[in-house]
């Protein structure tokens, strides 16, 4: 592969790969990995933790504005504490898509993924879902995966089966379901497939096909 630079953008609705594609393309080209959603976890971690429902509410935004956040490695760090170990749950999952909707809680975070990014030289592979659109529209490499909801449903339901075996499908395409309907109609920053991005759809890929078929396009573009 020649000397590419990036960075690489990568955005999608819930269980759409990008995750899984985007930590395996960030080791193939040695660069840094960044999952912007465990930052809107986190903000969900803080309004489970403190019985929040609003993302309206003013404390809310207080505790963001003073929270530090680190998710550098993919471990998260909420001020100090690790605790990775808690943000998968389907309630911290749903309270940061709630979180999510705020314009001033968005504004706080795309800063912070911006000086990621800027700290990298282009060697960052960020995932998210308004990557591609408002945290770095100007990356050389943006792509937007996709794929029906019922088989996102499936993918998310083999990930989560063995913590939660009583878990049922129809549960978790509602939860999915959900999020993605908070995701693209909100007002701010609403996940959305922009102009100059490559649509992927991973429907019938394996993780890997993914991957190649990125590291393919990439290889070939003007700018390698
Ligand atoms: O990607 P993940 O499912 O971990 O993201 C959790 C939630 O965070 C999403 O449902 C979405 O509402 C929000 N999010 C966002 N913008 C990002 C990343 C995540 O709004 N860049």
């Amino acid at each position: 592969m020649p000397n590419i630079i990036g960075p690489l953008a990568l955005d999608g609705p819930v269980a759409s790969g990008k995750s899984s594609v985007g930590r395996t393309l960030a080791k193939q080209l040695g660069w840094v990995f960044a999952d912007t959603g465990l930052m809107y976890r986190a903000i969900g971690y803080l309004m489970v933790h403190h019985d929040i429902e609003s993302s309206d509410s003013k404390y809310l935004l207080e505790l963001t504005h003073k929270a530090t956040i680190d998710i550098r490695h993919e471990k998260v760090m909420l001020n100090g504490e690790n605790i990775t170990a808690h943000i998968r749950s389907p309630k911290v999952a749903n309270s940061a898509s709630i979180a999510a909707e705020s314009s001033e809680i968005r504004e706080l975070m795309v800063e912070e993924q911006r000086k990621i990014a800027a700290d990298t030289n282009g060697k960052i592979v960020m995932v998210g879902r308004d990557i591609t659109s408002i945290v770095i529209p100007e990356a050389p490499f943006r792509f937007f995966l996709d794929a029906s909801s019922s088989v996102r449903a499936k993918r998310r339901l083999t990930e989560q089966i063995e913590t939660n075996p009583n878990l049922s499908i129809s549960e978790v395409k509602k939860a999915i379901d959900n999020r993605d309907k908070r995701d693209m109609e909100r007002d701010a920053s609403p996940l959305t497939l922009s102009k100059g991005t490559r649509l992927i759809n991973t429907e019938h890929l394996s993780l890997n096909s993914v991957v190649d078929e990125i590291m393919r396009l990439i290889g070939n573009s003007k700018t390698s």
